[in-house]
C-alpha cells in the first residue's frame, strides 16, 4: 500500500499534479471548497469552466490550476444527498473513478481529493468515506498512474472518517 494518505488541511494549498473540485453541474464556482478553490486560482479558472458548458453529476472534467500550486483543477459534481434511494452510492463512486481517469489520461502522479459532496450537498460522511476508499483502490489495483491520492479533510471528524475507512479491509 502506501499510495493512498489522508491530511487534515486545505486542498487549495497542496502542490498536487491535480487537485479535485467538489463542483456542481454548472461548473460556474459555488460555496464550501468549489468556492476557495476558485478564489485561490483567480479569475482565469471560471473564464476556462466557461468553456465547459457544465458537467453531469459523477463525471468529471479537467482545466488547468492557474494560481494554484497544482497543475490541474479536476471538476466533478457529486450526487445531492436524498436519502439513497436516488443512485447516490453509486454516482459518488462515479466521481472518484472519473476523476482518477481523466488524472491518468493527463499522467497526474498525485491526485488530492475533498470529501466530495459532504458539505452543501449532505451525503453521510460516514457512508461517503468508505465508497471513496473503495473506488480510490479499485483503480489503483488496476493503474500504475496515478502513483498517490491524498484525501485532504478540512475537519477532524473529516479525517477520522476517511482513516477509519481505510483502516477496513
Ligand atoms: N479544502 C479541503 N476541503 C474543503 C475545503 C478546502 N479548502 N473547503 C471545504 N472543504 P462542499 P459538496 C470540505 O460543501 O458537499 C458548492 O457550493 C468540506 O468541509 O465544498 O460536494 C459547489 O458549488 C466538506 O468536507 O462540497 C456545489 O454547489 C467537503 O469539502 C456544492 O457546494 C465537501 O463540501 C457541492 O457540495
Amino acid at each position: 500500500m502506501g499510495r493512498i494518505d489522508t491530511l487534515l488541511g486545505d486542498i487549495t494549498q497542496l502542490e498536487a499534479d491535480a487537485i479535485v473540485n467538489a463542483a456542481n453541474c454548472t461548473l460556474l464556482g459555488g460555496g464550501g471548497v468549489d468556492g476557495a478553490i476558485h478564489r485561490a486560482a483567480g479569475p482565469e479558472l471560471l473564464a476556462e469552466c466557461r468553456t465547459l458548458h457544465g458537467c453531469a453529476t459523477g463525471e468529471a472534467k479537467i482545466t488547468k490550476g492557474y494560481k494554484l500550486p497544482a497543475k490541474y483543477v479536476i471538476h466533478t459534481p457529486g450526487p445531492i444527498w436524498r436519502g439513497g434511494g436516488q443512485g447516490e452510492e453509486k454516482l459518488l463512486a462515479s466521481c472518484y473513478l472519473n476523476s482518477l481517469k481523466l488524472a491518468a489520461e493527463y499522467g497526474c502522479k498525485t491526485v488530492a481529493f475533498p470529501a466530495i459532496s459532504t458539505g452543501v450537498y449532505r451525503f453521510p460522511l460516514a457512508k461517503a468515506a468508505p465508497i471513496a476508499v473503495r473506488a480510490v483502490r479499485e483503480f489503483l489495483s488496476r493503474h500504475d498512474t496515478p502513483e498517490t491520492v491524498l484525501f485532504v479533510c478540512f475537519s477532524p471528524e473529516v479525517k477520522a472518517a476517511f482513516d477509519q475507512a481505510l483502516g477496513q479491509t
